[in-house]
């Protein structure tokens, strides 16, 4: 039987960080043996924010490289750069006609980014969902691996393919959001507010690029407070983030360790040190980050491979883009 498409898009805009590691990237490494995946580097949707492109093609360089030292297998799923997939241009032109402005100007990201940038609210902007439609559905994707804040622009996509089978014929299936394997983890940002993110603070933010003085900083420096009141206490966001973190990267000895400690702790008998608990996990994540970095940092300077890698995508990207876009074409009559 055909494995299901999975496609995802990455913008390429920031380093990636725990947040996205655990959240999506490990997600992602999951699927690549059970489905058909395409995964991709978003270049022309970072234009409708970030005109500058002088530092693109070097950003879109590290998040492949990143990718990979993650665990994505380019022989497995097809890595690829958007804009060498002229297909996903065309499709997009055929989808502009399906979107209302009026629906197109309700989108909660578009509202969010014309508060944000009043100077640059361009078409582009104003039809992002459509360019993210059409990456999904020039791959006839059914599952789409994405976040709560992509949900609507996912939404949008279902329906522009189902206007689309309405009027031309039915060519795309309708995509949905996905998780491999039940809940995703969430990490918090280390002040504890809100999830961990690229544009906050930076020192609440671990990259995968930090070095170990870096991630060792910032764990030292996370929000605690004086310690549980009373045994088996419920553990305030800050601190549970703190173990979700542990339990990602620490052996279950360490946890069990650090668990028991904070419930036996009580008002004037706080057993669990917050700050030992930070030396060790500290200590764990520095040498969990290593050999991403390193990897990461090692395929970014060899050029060649990250051409042949970036070719290589292209080229599957292309042979799906392409039949999807035969039909597309036999369907309107533009043959
Ligand atoms: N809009 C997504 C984001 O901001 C990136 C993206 C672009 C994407 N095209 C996509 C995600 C297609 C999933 C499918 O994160």
């Amino acid at each position: 039987m055909a494995k299901e498409v999975v496609l995802s898009g990455i913008r390429p805009t920031g380093f990636l960080h725990l947040g996205n590691y655990f959240g999506a990237m490990r997600n992602y490494v999951r699927m690549q043996d059970e489905y058909n995946c395409y995964f991709f580097v978003a270049n022309w949707h970072s234009l409708t924010t970030h005109p500058d492109t002088s530092e693109l093609r070097n950003s879109v360089h590290r998040v492949i490289a990143e990718n990979i030292a993650c665990g994505l297998d380019p022989e497995k799923v097809a890595l690829y750069v958007q804009s060498d997939v002229p297909e996903i241009a065309e499709l997009y032109l055929y989808l502009n006609t399906m979107a209302y402005k009026g629906e197109l100007e309700k989108t909660t990201t578009f509202k969010e980014k014309v508060r944000l940038s009043p100077d640059n609210v361009n078409a582009g902007l104003l039809t992002y969902p459509v360019l993210m439609a059409a990456d999904i559905l020039i791959h006839r994707a059914l599952k789409v691996p994405v976040g709560k804040d992509q949900e609507q622009h996912l939404e949008m996509a279902r329906n522009f393919a189902e206007r689309f089978n309405h009027r031309y014929g039915d060519i795309f299936p309708s995509p949905q959001a996905f998780n491999f394997g039940g809940e995703l983890v969430k990490i918090l940002s280390l002040d504890g507010n809100g999830k961990m993110s690229k544009s906050e603070n930076q020192m609440n933010t671990i990259f995968l690029a930090d070095d170990d003085e870096q991630i060792r900083k910032k764990i030292m420096k996370a929000k605690t407070d004086g310690g549980p009141l009373t045994p088996n206490s419920v553990k305030p966001d800050y601190i549970q983030n703190l173990f979700t973190l542990m339990s990602q990267v620490s052996t279950a000895d360490t946890i069990a360790k650090f668990e028991a400690d904070f419930n036996a702790s009580s008002e004037g008998n706080c057993i669990i040190r917050y700050g030992d608990l930070k030396k060790q996990l500290a200590a764990d994540m520095v040498e969990f980050v290593k050999p991403i970095r390193s990897k990461a940092a090692d395929i970014q300077e060899n050029k060649e491979l990250l051409h042949k890698i970036i070719r290589q995508g292209a080229e599957k990207a292309r042979i799906s883009a392409g039949a999807t876009l035969k039909l597309v074409r036999d369907a309107m009559g533009m043959n």
